[in-house]
């Protein structure tokens, strides 16, 4: 499909048929999900699939039993790593051996990851954003194979690392990512304008738009 109207057509699937996703399907949503970027290149992530049905009712429960968990024949973990954003710092180096990155900046981000000066909440935070880039890489590609996905962050973070195993020190769970075949295609959710937030070189001044809708 076509980007933009991958980007048109991805809704929230909320409903799944129980034909079975073939893995290299799933591999593909994975290896979109692997190519996103991220802060300083640190790519703390870690995608865990889970098919198993103990594992997905266990999910399903730490997700408050929203209806597309419960019915979902593949689960995607979307996981901070902390052990992997350790490397941060050397994959910072790296952006400024290439030139990517200015020397002022990269001294700022060594003092920030070299002498440990980020707060623990602006870690996760960091990670968190770099995951959820990932999660609509994941998303996208689903949608561009026909099958379909929905962001789940309203879940019991405890019970879920719980279900799934997690090693507390390196992995954090940032969102759950029911995927399937859509049972059927939802409407549109409604969206803003382009002229309701959309500026125009200063706060307030709406986007005129010149392509014909
Ligand atoms: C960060 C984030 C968290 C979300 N959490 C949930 C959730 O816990 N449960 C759910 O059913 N949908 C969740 N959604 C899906 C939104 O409700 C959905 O994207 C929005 O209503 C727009 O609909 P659309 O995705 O079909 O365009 C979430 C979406 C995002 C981006």
């Amino acid at each position: 499909m076509e980007f933009f109207d991958v980007v048109k057509r991805r809704r929230s699937i909320r409903e799944f048929s129980d034909k079975e996703v073939p893995r290299r399907l799933i591999e593909e949503c994975l290896d979109a999900a692997r190519l996103a970027p991220s802060g300083t290149n640190a790519q703390p992530w870690r995608f865990l699939v889970v098919q198993s049905p103990e594992r997905r009712a266990a999910l399903a429960e730490a997700g408050f039993n929203q209806p597309c968990l419960r019915n979902a024949p593949v689960i995607l973990a979307l996981l901070g790593d902390l052990g992997v954003d350790r490397k941060r710092l050397r994959r910072a180096k790296e952006l400024g051996d290439a030139g990517a990155i200015s020397g002022d900046a990269l001294a700022i981000l060594e003092d920030k990851y070299g002498n440990a000066n980020e707060t623990k909440t602006a870690r996760s935070a960091r990670i968190a954003a770099d995951c959820m880039i990932a999660g609509e890489h994941y998303a996208l590609a689903a949608a561009a194979l026909g099958l379909g996905a929905c962001w789940v962050m309203l879940f019991d973070r405890e019970k879920a690392a719980a279900a799934l195993g997690l090693d507390a020190k390196n992995n954090f769970p940032v969102a759950l990512m029911p995927t399937g075949y859509p049972l059927r295609e939802p409407h549109p959710r409604p969206r803003y304008g382009l002229a309701e937030v959309a500026w125009d070189e200063m706060p307030g001044r709406p986007w005129e738009a010149v392509r014909e809708e």
